[in-house]
């Protein structure tokens, strides 16, 4: 068997809307072998069949090199599903590597960062969740054009995952199909100076550019508490407050390890039930262990 972890990730990242994404230090961990049938273990029944994401995507993976095989898999999977913290992207990242790993490594990395993206209709997640660290990722006629860095070490990113679900294709309708040309520029141009306070520490222009229009205004009511929550979070010492993807997790971006702890007495005392903790950036790519 071949084990190997996939991290997950939070797309988004204010201004940056479905262009980028950041790697996080908790991972769905996979072992998987080839098999006369497959079986999947590790996640709940209604999932362990050919309908199972990382199973269709390693069956792509295996179509594009030209092999038709099955595979024993045994997954735990850490990352919440529909919270906005790429558990889709793990999956499909995850059956794409699979796949290459057990044939002698015949996906390139370009390769898999286009089926993935194909799988899933946007880069954001995707890239960091193979490459890892920050990515801006552009898909252009197919073909991905990626900025990597990686982010500051002082900062701190914490999430905030609340008991309740938002689903991504609910999230996207609720945007709207046109906006104005302000907000195109305001976001624009914030999500150029934010891809580099990520790297560079600096945290005013972090503060600035993590300002969003073309999303968080419109998703912010899916998100129970998230106007007061996000107060509160600045209050005690966030840079930056965002929407992790679509949601329902949110994230903050700060200098002090100290936030799940400053934010406890108030987060016991509301009505839905939210998990608070840090994460690192995490910075590898994907490899076979
Ligand atoms: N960029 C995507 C969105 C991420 O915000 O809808 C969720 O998959």
């Amino acid at each position: 068997m071949i084990s190997f972890k996939v991290p997950a990730t939070t797309a988004n990242l204010g201004p940056g809307f479905d262009t980028m994404g950041l790697a996080l230090e908790l991972f769905n961990e996979y072992r998987v072998e080839i098999s006369d049938e497959l079986i999947i273990e590790g996640c709940p029944q209604e999932y362990a069949n050919e309908s199972n994401l990382f199973y269709q995507a390693y069956r792509l993976g295996c179509q594009h090199i030209g092999i038709n095989d099955k595979i024993h898999l045994e997954m735990k999977a850490n990352i919440p599903i529909s919270r906005g913290l790429g558990s889709s992207s793990a999956l499909i990242i995850g059956g794409l590597c699979a796949a290459s790993f057990l044939h002698d490594h015949r996906l390139s990395d370009e390769d898999i960062i286009r089926l993935a993206c194909r799988m899933e209709g946007h880069p954001d997640n995707a890239v960091p969740a193979f490459l890892g660290g920050l990515t801006a990722c552009v898909m252009n006629d197919d073909y991905p054009l990626i900025i990597r860095k990686n982010p500051h070490d002082d900062y701190v990113f914490t999430v905030f995952i609340p008991d309740f679900e938002v689903k991504t294709a609910d999230a996207r309708k609720i945007l709207p199909k046109e906006i104005s040309l302000a907000d195109a520029v305001y976001s624009s141009s914030r999500a150029i100076m934010m891809l580099e306070a990520l790297e560079n520490g600096n945290e005013e222009m972090l503060r600035v550019s993590a300002d969003d229009k073309l999303h968080e205004p419109y998703r912010r009511k899916l998100i129970l508490g998230f106007d007061e929550l996000k107060r509160e979070a600045i209050r005690n010492g966030a840079i930056s407050f965002l929407i992790s993807g679509s949601g329902s997790t949110c994230l903050a971006i700060s200098k002090t390890d100290e936030l799940p702890q400053r934010m406890k007495k108030y987060l016991d005392n509301l009505k839905v039930n939210w998990q608070c903790f840090n994460l690192k950036a995490y910075n590898k790519q994907v490899t076979a262990l």
